[in-house]
């Protein structure tokens, strides 16, 4: 699948010609940045262990994929984590400045929702396309990646494991729950459904695991010597092998769930989960390459 291709032609079609051009430019530029498609990619994988038509499908990956560039630019704002590079490239507000930067990210999301509507047009049930915008919805919203950014304020450095985690299922979790379960609504799954279970179990495990490799890979370069970790690492709570042993294992039993419900067919499921077992073994503890 070519996600780049995928992405931006839809994104010229919303676009479309009366886009005023500062902010049509200010959403490309971060929309087509090089990013790893993550996103799309487990919902493409999703959906082809459950047989989604890709006319069904496609919209709402893309649509997710906007949805996480919305978030990264307003992540970046100086308002928020006050960064000057995303992606290896100066960030949104660098470029486009600070009021551009907070319209684009804005604009996403309508944008995004729109989009999703090219499903319905594509002849995706009615009923099964509303419980998937639903989701998508709703993991963009207050109770998910917004909740989860919110939530973060209120840790401290006295916040336990379980409070850390609570803001990752929603600020990271939040968009896997969506890449891996809207497929299940596009393919009419009932929630309750051992194959609906298993997947909702994998995605919790995803999230776990795609936060875990990343504070592992942060850890490196955010050490403060006398101070440790970060409070909002997980590295501040676990040894870095604990942190790694427990992504990797609450992975392989997610991975045991899927086999058991879905026999053959979760193959593509399987592969990313491999991917993500890959980064997670490949991170070096700085404490043993001082
Ligand atoms: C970055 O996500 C934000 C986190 C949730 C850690 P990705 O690592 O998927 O970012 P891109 O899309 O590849 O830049
Ligand atoms: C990224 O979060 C933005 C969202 C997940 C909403 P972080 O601040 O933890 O990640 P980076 O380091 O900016 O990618
Ligand atoms: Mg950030």
């Amino acid at each position: 699948m070519d996600w780049e291709q995928a992405i931006g032609e839809r994104l010229d079609r919303i676009l479309g010609a009366t886009t005023p051009p500062n902010l049509a430019a200010s959403i490309r530029y971060s929309v087509l940045s090089p990013g790893k498609r993550f996103r799309p990619r487990l919902m493409q994988a999703s959906a082809e262990s459950l047989s989604v038509p890709r006319a069904h499908f496609m919209p709402f990956a893309v649509a997710l994929e906007w949805i996480h560039a919305f978030t990264l630019i307003h992540d970046d704002l100086p308002c928020m984590d006050d960064d000057d590079l995303r992606r290896g490239l100066p960030t949104n507000h660098k470029v486009y400045g600070e009021a551009l930067a907070l319209l684009a990210g804005d604009a996403l999301v309508p944008a995004a929702f729109e989009l999703t509507l090219e499903s319905l047009a594509q002849g995706c049930p009615a009923p099964a396309w509303q419980n998937a915008f639903s989701l998508l919805a709703q993991v963009t919203g207050p109770r998910g990646v917004i909740g989860g950014q919110a939530r973060e304020f209120l840790l401290t450095p006295e916040s336990s494991l379980q409070d850390l985690e609570q803001m990752h299922a929603l600020k990271t979790g939040a968009l896997f729950d969506a890449a891996l379960l809207i497929p299940a609504h596009l393919a009419g799954l009932e929630t309750a459904s051992p194959r609906f279970e298993s997947l909702r179990e994998f995605s919790s495990a995803f999230g776990l695991g795609f936060q875990s490799a990343d504070d592992l890979e942060d850890a490196a370069e955010e050490r403060d010597q006398v101070a440790g970790y970060a409070y909002t690492s997980i590295l501040s709570h676990l040894g870095f092998e604990e942190a790694r042993e427990r992504a990797t294992h609450a992975l392989s039993m997610a991975e045991d769930r899927l086999r058991n419900a879905w026999a053959n067919d979760c193959r593509p499921l399987l592969e990313l989960s491999t991917q993500l077992k890959r980064k997670l073994a490949a991170a070096q503890d700085p404490g043993t390459h001082s």
